[in-house]
């Protein structure tokens, strides 16, 4: 039994990616280990969001994830700014996180070439908040994908120096979780490549009938087999590789054999495939809905998650006050 911390980013809608991808095994995860789950709005301040936009966005994304399993009977699931010892515990790590190895790290250095205009402080030291949230409940596991490595190392970094600086072995030093075995990826629609947030290639969870079909219609194709058994290319292989997750091994069967024998149309193909999509999202879609709009259940869920996260951080806190000098008078 681990203890496993993992952030979510408060933008964006969850795709079919995401869906079968990291909702599949946070699911699994959270009733094998002490999971949290928390949404990471502070981390969202770091680009600027609108006062009216930064609640709207919390909740939609914390209503998909419970749509998707996220149980706040097994895992604890709370909002980051719901804790202000993550804050504080952010306050002390600032003191023993160096400029120079900020401004380093690559996730930094990428931000700055994307925005600019807007290089602030919370973005230098994003890995720092970061670190408070993984070590102050003393995970050991944190399920994130290859992009997160350099924060991750940040992590195991701070939590050394602290343990090295006070001359203890407080903090253990949180590894990536990868499951045990390679992550599923569900292709995009565009023909290359995985589905994803920025590419525009996905069907998001919340998507609708009309929506769906209109994206799955446009997806990128090629001009047809003109040989018996021809290999497949790309965009043709990735459609197969979606249907493989919402349809039917008949419906498969049976545009396979129309592909190998030349026959396939591909309008054919696509109705179906959207069919089988929406009727596999449907009831998510609608899970969706009836949560986020459901007011008394989410308050409920984000008050326990709150207060039980928060007792595992008031716990670290009084420590680490401790450790680093601070005494009543
Ligand atoms: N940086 C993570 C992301 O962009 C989100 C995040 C914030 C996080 N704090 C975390 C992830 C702590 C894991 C643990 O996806």
């Amino acid at each position: 039994m681990e203890t496993v911390v993992s952030g979510i980013r408060s933008t964006g809608n969850l795709h079919l990616g995401n869906y079968f991808g990291a909702l599949t095994n946070f699911s699994r995860m959270q009733y094998e280990n002490k999971c949290y789950f928390f949404i990471a709005d502070y981390h969202s301040l770091t680009t600027h969001p609108t006062p009216s936009d930064l609640h709207g966005h919390v909740r939609q994304v914390i209503s998909e994830y419970l749509a998707c399993g996220l149980d706040p009977e097994a895992a604890t699931i709370y909002i980051q700014s719901d804790l202000n010892e993550v804050a504080e515990l952010y306050l002390l790590l600032n003191m023993i996180a160096y400029v120079g190895e900020l401004e380093r790290t690559t996730t930094f250095k990428e931000k700055v070439r994307l925005q600019p205009d807007n290089v602030n402080a919370g973005l230098l030291t994003y890995p720092v908040l970061m670190a408070a949230d993984i070590i102050i409940h003393k995970a050991s596991k944190v399920p994130v994908g290859k992009d997160q490595e350099p924060h991750l190392e940040m992590t195991r970094k701070f939590a050394r120096r602290f343990n090295n600086m006070y001359n203890v072995n407080y903090f253990p030093e949180p590894e990536a979780y990868n499951f045990g075995r390679s992550l599923v990826k569900v292709p995009g629609l565009d023909g290359t490549g995985k589905m994803g947030k920025t590419e525009g290639n996905g069907i998001f969870l919340v998507d609708d009938e009309k929506t769906i079909r209109k994206k799955v219609m446009a997806a990128v194709t090629d001009s047809g087999p003109v040989e018996q058994n021809q290999e497949m290319s790309e965009p043709i292989k990735n459609l197969f590789t979606i249907m493989e997750f919402v349809s039917d091994p008949s419906v498969i069967d049976y545009f396979r054999e129309k592909y190998n024998s030349c026959e396939i149309r591909y309008g054919e193909l696509k109705k179906q495939l959207a069919h089988d999509l929406n009727l596999f999202i449907e009831p998510i879609r609608e899970k969706i809905y009836a949560i986020s709009s459901d007011d008394e259940y989410l308050r409920k869920v984000v008050k326990t998650g709150a207060e039980k996260a928060r007792e595992s951080a008031v716990k670290t806190l009084g420590e680490v006050r401790e450790l680093i000098g601070f005494k009543p008078f």
